[in-house]
């Protein structure tokens, strides 16, 4: 059985689905919820599936704590599903292709630093691109640069706002982030 641990800064309606699918799955496991905020949201749907959580602030996490947490947790498999800090080397190397990210456009567009939640949307809107998407990809030392695992695209029209844009790509998310997860394990 491999264990996962979900690392979130927000809502978490990915780290939702995807405890949801690994439900009864004889396969893995969610073993953790990890998250840098405390008032997060996906702490409480971690909650209702009664899975651990583990916060920590961003001066702990640099100083190691989540690495300690993770390791003696046994975790094997780290899913990033909305987590908004630099991860450290070091927690990095520990896990050297088994950290995976989701991303919300179809990198390399609309990748790297400052790129994340609605400022993704907002570049695809104002780029007149006729399309979008999610990118699945392992993570490196480098923002969103890590190998590209899976993606899947869905079309922007000119009636699309940033809020609609999202809208479609949550749906894209929802339906291939926890098979795609399964399928790398
Ligand atoms: C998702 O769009 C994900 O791609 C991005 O952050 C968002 C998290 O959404 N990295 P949620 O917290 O899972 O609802």
């Amino acid at each position: 059985m491999k264990r996962l641990a979900i690392l979130a800064s927000g809502s978490g309606s990915n780290a939702e689905k995807i405890m949801e699918y690994f439900q009864n799955s004889p396969k893995a496991k969610v073993s953790l919820v990890a998250s840098n905020k405390t008032d997060a949201f996906v702490l409480k749907r971690a909650e209702k599936f009664g899975v651990p959580t583990f916060t920590f602030s961003k001066k702990e996490m640099d100083a190691g704590i989540l690495l300690e947490k993770l390791q003696s947790e046994k975790v094997d498999w780290v899913i990033l599903a909305g987590f908004l800090l630099k991860i450290p080397d070091a927690l990095i190397k520990a896990f050297p292709d088994r950290m995976v990210n989701i991303h919300p456009a179809l990198l390399p567009k609309y990748g790297g630093k400052g790129m994340y939640g609605m400022h993704v949307h907002e570049a695809v809107k104002t780029s007149g691109d006729q399309e979008t998407g999610i990118t699945i990809h392992l993570v490196n030392e480098h923002y969103d640069e890590g190998k590209i695992i899976f993606q899947a695209a869905t079309p922007v029209t000119a009636e699309d706002t940033p809020e609609t844009i999202a809208e479609k790509v949550h749906a894209l998310e929802h339906r291939y982030f926890p098979e795609v997860i399964d399928s790398l394990l």
